[in-house]
């Protein structure tokens, strides 16, 4: 690990590449992300683990990037943002469902559909609730976010 002068060089394994970032020890994932690689589609909403907004994969678990330090991470854990993710079936059952209106927690909401069909394709309703109540949505009331994913989960 080299350091310089308060910064610290990492390389980041990001969608399939390898980025090279400076970074403070205080910095989370969610700002380096953004800020230092620039992929804006993981959103800045309460920075505070609440809302979800800021949702991507390390190494396929959902984890809130806010709530990560950059420092943390490690160069062979394979970090996916919602540019990463490859499976336009998810994005089609949004746009037919209306699962957003704004769109602020789409990108979080979706990162977490992609892990939770990743992980069993056929889930039960209480495993849906468990994965979509770590992100909030303050425009669709749900039901669109919810008909979606049973769209995916019957085709
Ligand atoms: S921005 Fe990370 S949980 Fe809200
Ligand atoms: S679509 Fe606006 S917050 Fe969810």
């Amino acid at each position: 690990m080299k350091i310089y002068e308060g910064y610290i060089e990492k390389i980041l394994n990001i969608n399939g590449e390898k980025r090279k970032v400076l970074i403070k020890p205080n910095e989370t994932l969610l700002r380096v992300i953004r800020e230092k690689i620039g992929l804006t589609g993981t959103k800045i909403g309460c920075e505070n683990g609440d809302c979800g907004a800021c949702t991507i994969l390390i190494n396929d678990i959902p984890q809130k990037s806010c709530m990560t330090l950059a420092i943390e991470i490690n160069e062979d854990d394979k970090i996916t943002t919602i540019e990463g993710i490859d499976d336009e079936n998810i994005k089609k059952a949004f746009i037919e469902e209306d699962a957003f209106q704004c769109g602020f927690c789409t990108s979080g909401f979706i990162v977490n559909v992609y892990a939770l069909l990743k992980k069993n394709s056929n889930p039960d309703d209480e495993m849906i609730r468990e994965y979509l109540e770590s992100n909030l949505c303050r425009c669709t009331g749900y039901a669109g976010i919810e008909n979606a994913l049973k769209k995916l989960i019957k085709k």
